[in-house]
């Protein structure tokens, strides 16, 4: 039988942009059971914890080198107010969080414990401070009680609290979705805000910040322009404006509408192309957002940032419709496989991603059973630890000369095989994607400048998209070993119907 072969030409010399390890960001807001009964289980679970925060979680997240972790929102970062989450647990207020199932916050899990989330997990913390209900004096307290050594008010106060050096902290928002939960701003009115906000974030001694303006929904480019325009001007060398260094952009894997998602895990093959297609406009949307940045900012000094993407399905059948829960597919891990794909080939402007989210909300890496505790890695984890390799290394340029197959989806068209590679510490690395349901298909690879050694390789793979892990059937869908052909000019992959492969070697004759 023959199947479809797709010829892919890589200069394994010629490195492009570096892949910034922060492509494989993170997210966790107060929404559902992320944070709480996902991250954090409280001192006295049973299950094992370091000052409420989950072990297993946190051993599980470590393996896949997570780079960093936006918190506490979301929507809700610009209700939450960051005092009320400080000091002795029993004596901290609650509040309502509207947004997200209008249950009781009770403030237990705060900056410490966020602070300590991070340095457990390894992981830099990004911050989504509050525009929307907030003050620009609260955010710059909050600045000042983070990052600032020496002594001052808030230095006093967080050492009253336990802590007696600074934390570093670097990625810093301001606000979340302003044109929406975050305020219902005008682009004009919150690039306003933000230059108040921003410049009052303070650099304290030697942390430095990364500020990230609210950036748009979906394919808003206007809002980007407005920002550029506004925000985008970075004074001089002697006096640089602090404004922002980065703005950032959302966008949801949605095939349906929003008032019905389609279920995670019943679908059929219309839904799953459909899905596909989806997934695959973030490049068209990457492309939009940096082409208007490119037009105020060519030498890309400002960061584009997608912090939050990912599926987002319709709830589990009876979970509370507030907490976002679903369940996670082999579709959900080709989303993922097809994202990171496109985040490569944008490396020289987007800076950094975060999925959306990380333990038990949407596309999640975990999910957590709320009465046994038990913990199952979704296919996505699975594309994240197969694909961590990428961070921090060379982005190399997939050619496609004959393009790939491909298939109509109503009036899109869909190219079936997806790929990327790069280069790090003398080995090359490869992930293929073969979103077709039903058909395989053969990648020629044509490596040039270069030549592997030592290759091996691995598959993710379902028997039905609609595949997935459970706490009775954990590794339904789990990496395994897998075998491609060495040839003339380079390899041969053979993709099974929806699979993902990653493929490494030793770049012989190379030590970088
Ligand atoms: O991730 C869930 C929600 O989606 C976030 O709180 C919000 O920013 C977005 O609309």
């Amino acid at each position: 039988m023959t199947h479809p072969v797709v010829p892919a030409i890589v200069n394994l010399d010629v490195p492009g942009p570096v892949i910034s390890r922060h492509l494989y960001g993170h997210f966790a807001e107060h929404l559902g059971r992320c944070v709480y009964g996902g991250f954090y289980v409280g001192e006295d679970s049973d299950l094992p914890n370091a000052g409420g925060i989950r072990l297993d979680v946190v051993a599980a997240l470590r393996a896949l080198d997570i780079p960093n972790l936006r918190w506490p929102g979301g929507c809700f970062a610009d209700e939450y107010h960051w005092m009320d989450g400080i000091g002795p647990k029993e004596q901290r207020p609650s509040m309502v969080n509207t947004h997200w199932g209008n249950v009781e916050e009770n403030n237990h899990f705060g900056t410490h414990e966020f602070m300590e989330l991070c340095e457990l997990l390894g992981a830099e913390p990004y911050i989504s401070g509050n525009v929307g209900s907030g003050t620009v004096r609260e955010m710059s307290d909050w600045v000042e009680y983070l990052t600032r050594d020496g002594d001052s008010p808030m230095v006093r106060l967080r050492r009253a609290n336990g802590r007696e050096r600074p934390w570093r902290v670097r990625f810093w928002g301001l606000g979340n979705e302003a044109w929406g939960c975050g305020g219902h701003m005008r682009a004009e009115q919150y690039a306003a805000e933000a230059r108040r906000y921003g410049t009052y974030c303070r650099d304290h001694g030697g942390n430095t910040l990364y500020r990230i303006a609210a950036g748009a929904n979906g394919a808003d480019y206007a809002w980007t322009e407005t920002l550029m325009k506004q925000l985008g001007d970075l004074g001089c060398a002697y006096r640089p404006a602090p404004f922002m260094q980065a703005l950032s952009f959302h966008y949801y894997t949605i095939p349906g509408t929003w008032q019905d998602k389609g279920a995670a895990t019943v679908f059929d093959t219309g839904d799953h192309y459909r899905t596909m297609v989806q997934a695959a406009r973030v490049d068209e949307l990457i492309t939009g957002h940096s082409n208007v940045m490119d037009c105020y900012d060519p030498g890309r000094n400002v960061g584009l940032v997608l912090d939050e993407w990912g599926t987002w399905w319709n709830v589990e059948p009876g979970t509370n419709p507030g907490f976002l829960h679903q369940q996670n597919t082999m579709r959900d891990a080709l989303v993922a496989s097809v994202h990171f794909d496109v985040f490569h080939r944008h490396a020289g402007r987007l800076v950094m991603a975060n999925i959306a989210q990380t333990v038990n909300v949407l596309q999640a890496m975990i999910l957590t059973d709320p009465d046994t505790g038990a913990l199952v890695l979704t296919p996505t984890y699975h594309v994240f630890e197969m694909n961590k390799g990428h961070q921090d290394a060379a982005s190399l340029r997939v050619d496609l000369p004959a393009g790939t197959p491909e298939r109509a989806v109503g009036d899109a068209r869909l190219a079936t095989v997806s790929m990327s590679a790069s280069r790090k510490d003398g080995r090359a690395l490869f992930s293929l994607s073969n979103l077709d349901a039903d058909e395989p298909a053969e990648v020629e690879l044509d490596l040039r400048g270069g030549a592997l050694t030592e290759v091996s390789a691995r598959i993710l793979t379902a028997g039905r998209l609609q595949d997935h892990n459970t706490p009775d059937a954990p590794e339904a869908v789990a990496p395994r070993p897998y075998e491609v052909a060495a040839t003339r000019a380079g390899l041969r992959v053979h993709l099974p119907a929806r699979s993902f492969v990653t493929v490494t070697g030793r770049l012989a004759g190379s030590d970088t």
